[in-house]
C-alpha cells in the first residue's frame, strides 16, 4: 500500500478562520478522501502557528497569556476542521512539546554543522509580516506599503542561516524537478527570485523584544524566528512514522510559497541531510469583489456561519467546483446560490427524488435486476476514466463539472423513458423495459454519488444509505457500472438540497 504524506498551512491563531483558511483546508481534505478511496494509506496534517510576535500582541490586547489566547483560537480552527468534515489524521499545534523538541534539536544539528552564525542585524521590521523588509520593498515614495502595517528600524545581534550557501544547490534542484511546484509556472516565479542572491536568513528575535517563541538551544536569550518554527511542523509531526517522510504534497497559498515554502524550507531540509518535500501545491486566494479575502479588512465570510445556513457539503461543492486551483476566485452568494439551485438542487437532488419515488411507486421500493444495458454504461465510462485523471492532476472543478454533466445525462435518460408512461402499460414487454430503467437509474445514482464522496462525504452516505447500499472501503471495484444494488429496499425519500429561505439573505 502506497503511503501519502500531505499537509496544509498551519493558521496564524491571531484571528478567527475564514472561508480563505477553510477552503485550503477542505482542498487538502478533497486530496486526502480521494487518495484513500484509490487505496493509499494516507496520513493527512493541519495545525496551528501559535509563536511570534503579533499573538503576543493580540494575547496582551486582550490582557490574557499568549498560550491562553492561542488556546483559544487554535480550538476554533480545530472545531471548524471538525464542522466542515475535514478528515485529518493529526492536528499539531507548534506550542505543543513534541514540535519544540523536533525545532530545538534541527536547530542545534545545523548549529554544529556550522550553518548558523551570530552578526549584527540593522534592518526595517514589520510586525505584521512577522519579516525584515528590504529596501525594494518600499513605495515609491519612499513609505511602506500598507500590508507591512507598523514598520519599525531594528538594530540587534541575531543569528544567522547560511542560506546563500544553498542558493545553488536549490536552483540545481528545481530545475531537475520541474514537477515539484503545482501550477507549473510558479516554478518560474520562484527561479526568478533566484535570479538575485540570497541574503542570509535571520533566524532569532531577541527575548527581550520577543518573549513568545521558542528558545534557541544554543542560545537562550534568543527565540525561533516564525517562519522556522512553523515549517519544521510538517517534519515535527512524524518525527516518529519516519515512513511518511518526504511528504507528498504541501497544500498551501500562494502568498507563503515565496520565500518560505519554496526557498528556506527545501535548504533547510537539504542542509540537515533531509530529503524536501515531493511537491508543494499552491492555490490562490478567494476575494470579495475583487479584494483579498482577509480578517484584518474585515472583508470575510464566516465559514462555520455560512455552512449553517446553507449546509457543509454545498459549501465544500461550491468552493471545489468553483476555484480553479492556482487562480484566484470571486465570493459571491448569487453565484454561489446559481450553483446550489441548478447543479445540486435541480440536478442531483432532483435525480435522487426521482429515483427514490419511481421505485417506490413502480417497483415497491425494490430495484429490480439490469435486463440490458443502456447508452448510460458508456457515458460512464468516460465520466469515470476522466474524472480519476483530473482529480489526479488536480482539476477538481473540471472533475466535478463531468460529474454533473453524467448526471444532467442521467435526468434526460429518465424523460426519454419516461416511466410514467411505462407503467401505465401492461403489455409484458414494457414492463421489461420499465424493470431495466428503474435499475439504470438507480446504478447511475450509485455511480454519479460515489464519485461525489471526497466532496460531499455526507451527502453520499446519505444517498448510499438511501438506496440501501453500503460501499467497500475503496474505489476499485465501486466504480464499476454492474448490477450491485439489485434487490435492495429504498427509502421513500430524502431531502438533500432544500430551497435556501430567501429571508434570510
Ligand atoms: N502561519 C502561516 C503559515 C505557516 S505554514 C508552515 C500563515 N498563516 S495564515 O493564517 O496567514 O494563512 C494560512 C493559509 O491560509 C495560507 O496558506 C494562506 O494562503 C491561506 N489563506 C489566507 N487567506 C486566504 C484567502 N483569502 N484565500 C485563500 N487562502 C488564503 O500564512
Amino acid at each position: 500500500m502506497k503511503s501519502f504524506y500531505l499537509t496544509t498551512a498551519i493558521d496564524y491563531v491571531n484571528g478567527s478562520p475564514h472561508l480563505g483558511h477553510a477552503y485550503e483546508k477542505v482542498l487538502a481534505d478533497v486530496i486526502a478522501r480521494f487518495r484513500r478511496l484509490m487505496g493509499d494509506r494516507v496520513f493527512f496534517l493541519t495545525g496551528t502557528d501559535e509563536h511570534g510576535q503579533k499573538v503576543q500582541q493580540s494575547a496582551r490586547a486582550r490582557g490574557i497569556a499568549p498560550q491562553q489566547f492561542a488556546d483559544e483560537v487554535s480550538a476554533e480552527f480545530r472545531a471548524l476542521c471538525a464542522k466542515l468534515d475535514v478528515s485529518n489524521d493529526d492536528f499539531i499545534r507548534t506550542t505543543e512539546e513534541r514540535h519544540k523538541r523536533v525545532v530545538r534539536d534541527l536547530l542545534q544539528r545545523l548549529f554544529d554543522k556550522g550553518d548558523i552564525y551570530k552578526a549584527e542585524y540593522r534592518g526595517f521590521y514589520s510586525t505584521r509580516q512577522e519579516q525584515f523588509l528590504q529596501e525594494k520593498d518600499r513605495n515609491p515614495d519612499g513609505t511602506w506599503p500598507e500590508i507591512f502595517g507598523e514598520v519599525t528600524e531594528i538594530i540587534e545581534p541575531n543569528y544567522f542561516f547560511k542560506l546563500r550557501d544553498y542558493q545553488s544547490w536549490l536552483v540545481g534542484f528545481l530545475k531537475q524537478h520541474e514537477q515539484f511546484i503545482f501550477p507549473r509556472y510558479r516554478q518560474k516565479q520562484v527561479l526568478e527570485f533566484l535570479a538575485e542572491p540570497l541574503n542570509d536568513l535571520c533566524i532569532s528575535r531577541p527575548r527581550e523584544r520577543l518573549e513568545w517563541g521558542i528558545p534557541l538551544p544554543f542560545d537562550e536569550k534568543f527565540v525561533t524566528y516564525v517562519w522556522f518554527d512553523a515549517l519544521v511542523n510538517y517534519y515535527s509531526a512524524v518525527a516518529d512514522k519516519p515512513e511518511f517522510w518526504p511528504a507528498d504534497f504541501h497544500v498551501i497559498g500562494k502568498d507563503i510559497l515565496v520565500p518560505p515554502h519554496a526557498v528556506y524550507w527545501p535548504i533547510m531540509l537539504h542542509a540537515l541531510g533531509l530529503p524536501p518535500p515531493r511537491a508543494l501545491l499552491v492555490h490562490g486566494w478567494w476575494s470579495i469583489n475583487g479584494a483579498k479575502m482577509s480578517k484584518s479588512t474585515g472583508n470575510f465570510i464566516d465559514a462555520a456561519e455560512f455552512a449553517d445556513r446553507y449546509g457543509v457539503d454545498a459549501l465544500r461543492y461550491f468552493m471545489i467546483r468553483e476555484m480553479n486551483i492556482g487562480q484566484d476566485s470571486d465570493f459571491s452568494l448569487q453565484l454561489f446560490l446559481t450553483r446550489y439551485n441548478s447543479e445540486l438542487a435541480n440536478n442531483l437532488g432532483n435525480l435522487v427524488n426521482r429515483t427514490l419515488n419511481m421505485m417506490t411507486r413502480f417497483a415497491g421500493g425494490i430495484v429490480p435486476a439490469p435486463e440490458a444495458t443502456s447508452s448510460l454504461q458508456n457515458i460512464w465510462d468516460k465520466t469515470r476514466d476522466e474524472f480519476i485523471k483530473l482529480c489526479e492532476g488536480f482539476q477538481f472543478h473540471i472533475a466535478l463539472d463531468r460529474v454533473i454533466s453524467f448526471l444532467t445525462e442521467t435526468n434526460a435518460y429518465i424523460e426519454l423513458q419516461a416511466p410514467w408512461k411505462l407503467a401505465k402499460n401492461t403489455d409484458p414487454n414494457t414492463a421489461a423495459v420499465l424493470r431495466n430503467t428503474l435499475a439504470t437509474m438507480a446504478e447511475a445514482l450509485r455511480l454519479g454519488a460515489t464519485l461525489l464522496q471526497p466532496v460531499m462525504p455526507s451527502t453520499t452516505v446519505k444517498i448510499q444509505t438511501a438506496l440501501g447500499y453500503t460501499p467497500g472501503p475503496v474505489w476499485r471495484d465501486e466504480l464499476v457500472w454492474g448490477a450491485k444494488l439489485t434487490g435492495a429496499k429504498l427509502q421513500p425519500a430524502l431531502v438533500l438540497f432544500p430551497r435556501p429561505d430567501q429571508e434570510k439573505k
